[in-house]
């Protein structure tokens, strides 16, 4: 879809989207319409439940007096300020209205009441779908919208706040469709080779092979990977926007191409589910498209652990145990809390090799933060109450919400072990915590905050802004946290 701003005009044909406010009230753009179309757009209202609300909608089809295909009207609530997560909302309602109507081409006028851009960004997310597998679909069955003119008083400066918003959305939908890939398509060696693609951006991109990882001593991720066909990789990426010797923030991602739960077998229902356990590392990769795409003055890397995790004869076993890069020992009870020995080694690595300011992994580590917090917030645990505090301002701004747990000794003791220096499970109380603890024990005193996104990686249902699928959260989050309090600093 064609984004593109435009001073404000009367729309001559196809679509036109203007404003109601609550209680129904036109505004200025409605107004002058109705008047063109003989009272239709106040007749319409009157016939309908319509009553401004926000992000409700009106489709006035063909009214008489003016040329155009339809006329929508776009509720737009109370009329006090419409912040830019309301914008963003708005300009996703849109799009999916319009598709619904078969419209090709819209121009949305609102006034002025909310941002051009963020209308526009909120319209970009929407539009994003993960098709390239339909082969039979119908043209009346795709979505129709081809064009979009969002109005603004200064088209320009729209045009230059919408640059970077664009990018951010180029990496939410590269995450999006990561995710979205299945695991027969997506695994380690191709996972990596999509990572690869950013250095057309400018990014560094290192990808580790399994010779590689056994030499750095990658022993836990190395054990996950075992029991597949598929062998493991590692992927670094460096962005270096900021000044030369600045010390990088690290994004971390667990990247388990397929979760089988190994030789802990899952059962059948839902298994499907699992070809997005690798979300944490498609929110990284896609995080470094955005930052590298809108040029972001700072060093920022990703450290992807990528594995398929399979029951096989060449399997891990319970009871296995295994030595991480770190040289801490680790007893595995249970092979399906494989997330965390992925992590445990990119997450040693990152901090040894770069020396980060701050960590941040995000991975799809816990059903139990499915049972904590559901779909509306990702799981937050941290060893700096800075970075804690930063991280859930930003998640407020991008309306992609964080909700802090403790960390604490007395959850670290339930992964304490008798026959190595920990088990890679803690029990069934508070496992999103005890999964947390264990992850700690290998970030070395560095500021670090994981992400548990379990909950939030994919979605059953459609959203203002993000259709069902994969949502890409994290993307818009960190790159928020980034911009924020990183840039140029
Ligand atoms: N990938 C799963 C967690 C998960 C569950 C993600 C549901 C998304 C939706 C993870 O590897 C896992 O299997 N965790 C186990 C840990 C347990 C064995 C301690 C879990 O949550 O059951
Ligand atoms: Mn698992
Ligand atoms: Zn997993």
């Amino acid at each position: 879809m064609k984004i593109s701003f435009a001073e404000p005009a009367p729309v001559k044909s196809g679509t036109a989207v203007v404003a109601v406010a609550a209680g129904g009230k036109l505004m200025p753009a409605a107004r002058d319409l109705d008047k063109a179309a003989g009272g239709a757009l106040t007749k319409a209202i009157k016939a309908s439940r319509f009553d401004g609300e926000i992000r409700q909608t009106l489709d006035v089809p063909a009214p008489a007096g003016v040329k155009l295909d339809r006329i929508v009207l776009l509720g737009l609530g109370k009329e006090k300020e419409i912040d830019d997560l309301a914008a963003e909302s708005l300009g996703g309602t849109i799009v999916a209205k319009l598709n619904a109507m078969g419209a090709k081409g819209a121009a949305v006028n609102l006034d002025g009441k909310a941002d051009p851009a963020r209308v526009a960004l909120g319209a970009t997310l929407r539009a994003y779908r993960f098709d390239k597998y339909r082969t039979k679909e119908s043209a009346k069955d795709k979505p129709s919208l081809s064009a979009l003119t969002v109005m603004s008083e200064s088209p320009a400066k729209a045009r230059r706040a919408f640059g970077p918003l664009a990018k951010v959305a180029d990496g939410v939908a590269f995450t999006r469709d990561l995710v979205s890939e299945p695991a027969n398509v997506i695994f380690p060696a191709t996972l990596a080779r999509e990572a690869k693609k950013l250095e057309k951006l400018g990014v560094k991109v290192r990808v580790f092979d399994e010779k590689q990882l056994k030499k750095m001593g990658a022993g836990a991720l190395l054990g996950v990977a075992q029991g597949s066909a598929r062998p493991a990789r590692m992927v670094v990426m460096q962005w270096s926007g900021g000044k030369k010797d600045a010390a990088p923030v690290a994004f971390v991602g667990k990247g388990v191409t397929f979760d089988t739960g190994g030789i802990s077998l899952k059962p059948p229902g839902g298994m499907e589910d699992m070809k997005w356990d690798m979300g944490g590392s498609g929110v990284v990769i896609g995080l470094m498209k955005a930052l590298a795409g809108r040029k972001a003055k700072v060093n920022a890397v990703g450290v992807v652990g990528l594995v398929e995790n399979m029951p096989s004869g060449t399997a891990q076993r319970p009871g296995d145990i295994v030595k991480s890069m770190s040289g801490q020992t680790i007893e595995v009870l249970n092979t399906d809390a494989e997330g965390r020995l992925v992590l445990a080694d990119a997450l040693w690595y990152t901090q040894k090799e770069f020396k980060p300011r701050l960590m941040v992994d995000l991975a799809t580590l816990t059903g139990a933060i499915i049972i904590a917090l559901g779909h509306e917030h990702a799981g937050m645990m941290s060893n700096d109450d800075d970075l804690a505090e930063k991280l859930l301002a930003a998640g407020i701004s991008t309306g992609e919400k964080l909700w802090r747990m403790p960390l604490a000794d007395a959850y670290d003791k339930a992964i304490d072990c008798d026959i190595a220096d920990m088990k890679n499970i803690g029990g069934r109380d508070a496992g999103s915590i005890t999964a947390a603890q264990f992850l700690q024990r290998f970030v070395n005193e560095v500021p670090w905050a994981h992400l548990d996104i379990a909950g939030v990686t994919w979605s059953k249902k459609d959203a203002p802004t993000i259709p069902k699928g994969g949502t890409g959260f994290g993307v818009r989050l960190l790159d928020r946290f980034v911009a924020d309090n990183y840039e140029g600093k």
